[in-house]
């Protein structure tokens, strides 16, 4: 006798399961006629990109929870519930996964300039410029900026959710909403700022932060959770735009941006300025 399930008496089976059948068709390179690959590396390129929009997919899901239920799981919601642990286990998934996010450019950067050239022409003018997933994790986090919607098409629900993000409180709002729940004194304006609005930087929240940070152990362990995001994102920035720079020089962008000009403008840009700023104060 085995304790070991049949595998013939379930239908569910690995491949049905995770639809690999399903998934291993969605990589169509261009450069592909009658089965023949023309092109090497394209696929490299598709595969990586989609293995990237599957992580800022599960990264969301990680921060805001179920759709469904606005605020309710992921970091989002545990913060709202007042769960210091659950936040913080939840970030502690996210910080794993976008250390991935940077280790992948490793793989992409075996991919040489004239490799890349080789197929590029295909593009067109699609860019990551036009990735909604990560247009709305920007969201999520507190980027709020009309370029987040440049490339939006109307009616398309992948972009209808970064709209809708823009709509909701972020999760620097989510985290000021719970040090107000543990009667840390953020200013009422900041709380109920609309979220349509950007949040500034601003000196009375960094005080506050200050107070967190010598008072508050669990609420100041997020904030530097948070920042590690802050920082895990600029360096997948920084990472990403040196290898567009030793892939395509200072050649523009499909998207039709600069290239590397306009990439590097976007560096050293955090997404939780007070965390940055309040450094100074101890
Ligand atoms: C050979 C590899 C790559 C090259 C040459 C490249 C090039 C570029 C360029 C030139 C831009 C600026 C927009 C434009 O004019 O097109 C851009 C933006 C962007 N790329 Fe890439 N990229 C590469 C790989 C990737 C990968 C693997 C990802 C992962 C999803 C990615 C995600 C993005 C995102 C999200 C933006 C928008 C950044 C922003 O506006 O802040 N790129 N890329």
């Amino acid at each position: 006798m085995t304790d070991a399930p049949d595998p013939a008496a379930s239908a569910v089976t690995y491949a049905s399961y995770l639809e690999v059948p399903g998934l291993l068709s969605l990589q169509n390179p261009r450069s592909e006629q009658d089965g023949q690959l023309a092109e090497h590396d394209e696929l490299l390129f598709i595969t990586i990109h989609q293995v990237y929009e599957l992580w800022f997919k599960q990264v969301l899901h990680e921060l805001r929870g179920d759709e469904a239920a606005p605020g309710a799981g992921g970091v989002q919601g545990a913060l709202a519930e007042g769960d210091a642990y659950g936040a913080m286990a939840l970030l502690g998934r996210v910080l794993k996964i976008l250390k991935t996010l940077v280790s992948q450019v490793d793989v992409l950067e075996t991919m040489t300039p004239l490799q890349f050239n080789s197929f590029r022409a295909r593009l067109e003018s699609s860019s990551g410029f036009q990735s909604a997933q990560f247009r709305e994790l920007e969201a999520v986090l507190g980027r709020r900026d009309p370029r987040l919607l440049t490339n939006a098409v109307p009616g398309d629900p992948i972009w209808d959710r970064v709209r809708a993000a823009t709509s909701r409180p972020s999760v620097w709002g989510s985290y000021l909403a719970f040090l107000a729940m543990r009667q840390h004194p953020v200013p009422a304006e900041v709380l109920e700022q609309d979220p349509f609005l950007p949040l500034e930087s601003n000196e009375s929240v960094q005080h506050v932060l200050a107070l967190v940070y010598r008072g508050d152990d669990a609420a100041a362990l997020l904030a530097e959770r948070l920042i590690d995001l802050d920082e895990g994102l600029q360096e997948w920035r920084y990472r990403h735009v040196k290898m567009v720079e030793r892939t395509i020089g200072a050649k523009p962008g499909t998207g039709g941006s600069s290239g590397v000009g306009y990439l590097s403008s976007t560096l050293f840009t955090p997404v939780f300025p007070d965390l940055w700023a309040v450094r100074q104060q101890f």
